[in-house]
């Protein structure tokens, strides 16, 4: 369980079963992008789409259920709720269903013939289908809130050179690939650039389209040359040393571990006018984030210009939401003691000298007029993350 990138780290892939099957699974493109194409007017995009897209919970799905036809419930439970179907209820279902999702090894069939995804669910965020993980502390193919919140922002168009670093399953990648740009995508994780294959498949973008390269970003740069476009959703928490966290989420400790590596490399990356989007959490003092100077300081050596900002200063000391919200998912993560790791947030954030977390968006440009700007949109009362 322990990974090859910091002893602190939990590594790829322990949680979704798709691991087991997807890379001998055979790959049917035709079948998937059939499938994401009869979706598209069953009812079940309509469904979803009249929720809120930067938040899910499959708990309250499970009470739309009467209300649906036997159709649209078979697949809410089958796509959604991670639910077996019986033969009978899959019958009921075009074959296509089973026979694209089976091809491209996201099905489980037990002895009895019931069939139930993989470990996964699928949803339609904006115009693009995507296949992830269900939600769960040891979450390896993510998908959430800060997910919505960067696809949200990308800036696109046809023909850009465009990076998506730490791609997971893919959701930016989607956007950037349906617009039209060349994508290289970049995980370390083998089994998300898998599923990344598979999301493209189901929207009908040709796998030539987008290469996927697995690679460690604090190990070496994976990619040669310049892009117009690069954008990250790294793992953005802060995790003291010492304790245990999902990798998807590990920024190290003050929250910007992978995202200083990029920043490292980004002056040889981005090509003339070029730029990189991306977003994270790290300690304030409730006015500013620590790394302001830093970044001020690192745009102005660079020849860069550099925007920040922040959308929420929470509170970050025992007994605050956000205190409480980060502790509880590293003490469920392999059973850790809930009283170690809440003394060790409490020594990182003292450590600091900080008392706030922030969530920031941070947006450089390769420009002719180098600069730095913070625009803070933070209320004192209003705890969140990614929206005002
Ligand atoms: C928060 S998830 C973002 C996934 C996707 N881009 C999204 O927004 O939904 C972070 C991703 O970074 C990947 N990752 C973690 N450490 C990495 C590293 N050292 N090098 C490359 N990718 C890494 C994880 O496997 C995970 O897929």
């Amino acid at each position: 369980m322990m990974t090859a990138t910091t002893a602190q780290t939990i590594a790829h892939p322990p949680a979704a079963p798709f691991a087991a099957t997807v890379s001998s699974a055979r790959t049917s493109e035709g079948g998937l992008a059939a499938l994401g194409r009869w979706l598209d007017g069953t009812g079940y995009a309509d469904l979803f789409s009249s929720f809120h897209p930067a938040s899910f919970s499959p708990g309250r799905f499970i009470e739309l259920a009467p209300i649906l036809d036997d159709g649209l419930r078979a697949l809410v439970r089958l796509l959604y709720l991670g639910e077996p179907l019986t033969p009978a209820e899959l019958a009921g279902l075009p074959s296509l269903v089973p026979d694209a999702l089976g091809d491209a090894g996201l099905l489980d069939t037990d002895p009895a013939g019931n069939v139930h995804l993989h470990g996964l669910m699928l949803l339609p965020v904006l115009n693009h289908w995507l296949f992830f993980e269900r939600p769960h502390v040891m979450m390896t193919l993510y998908y959430g809130d800060d997910s919505f919140a960067l696809l949200n922002r990308l800036r696109v168009r046809a023909g850009m050179r465009a990076l998506d670093l730490c791609c997971g399953p893919g959701i930016q990648t989607l956007q950037l690939a349906a617009a039209g740009a060349e994508v290289t995508s970049v995980d370390i994780n083998p089994v998300a650039l898998h599923l990344a294959g598979r999301n493209l498949a189901v929207n009908g973008i040709p796998a030539g389209r987008v290469r996927l390269t697995q690679a460690d970003l604090t190990a070496r740069w994976p990619v040669e040359g310049r892009f117009d476009l690069i954008v990250a959703n790294p793992p953005l928490l802060p995790v003291p040393s010492g304790t245990f966290y999902p990798l998807v989420g590990d920024g190290g400790d003050d929250g910007l571990r992978i995202t200083r590596q990029i920043l490292h490399a980004l002056p040889g990356a981005l090509a003339p006018g070029g730029r990189f989007q991306t977003l994270g959490t790290t300690f304030s003092d409730g006015a500013a984030p620590m790394f302001t100077d830093e970044v001020a300081a690192w745009a102005a050596a660079n020849g860069m210009s550099a925007t920040v900002v922040v959308t929420h200063h929470n509170p970050f000391q025992p007994g605050t939401p956000m205190f409480d919200m980060l502790t509880t998912t590293a003490q469920r993560c392999l059973g850790q003691d809930r009283e170690t790791v809440r003394g060790q947030y409490d020594h990182l954030r003292t450590g600091f000298g900080q008392m706030h977390l922030c969530s920031y968006y941070l947006t450089v440009c390769n420009d002719p007029a180098p600069g730095f700007q913070y625009i803070d949109l933070s209320e004192p009362g209003q705890d969140g993350l990614w929206f005002r």
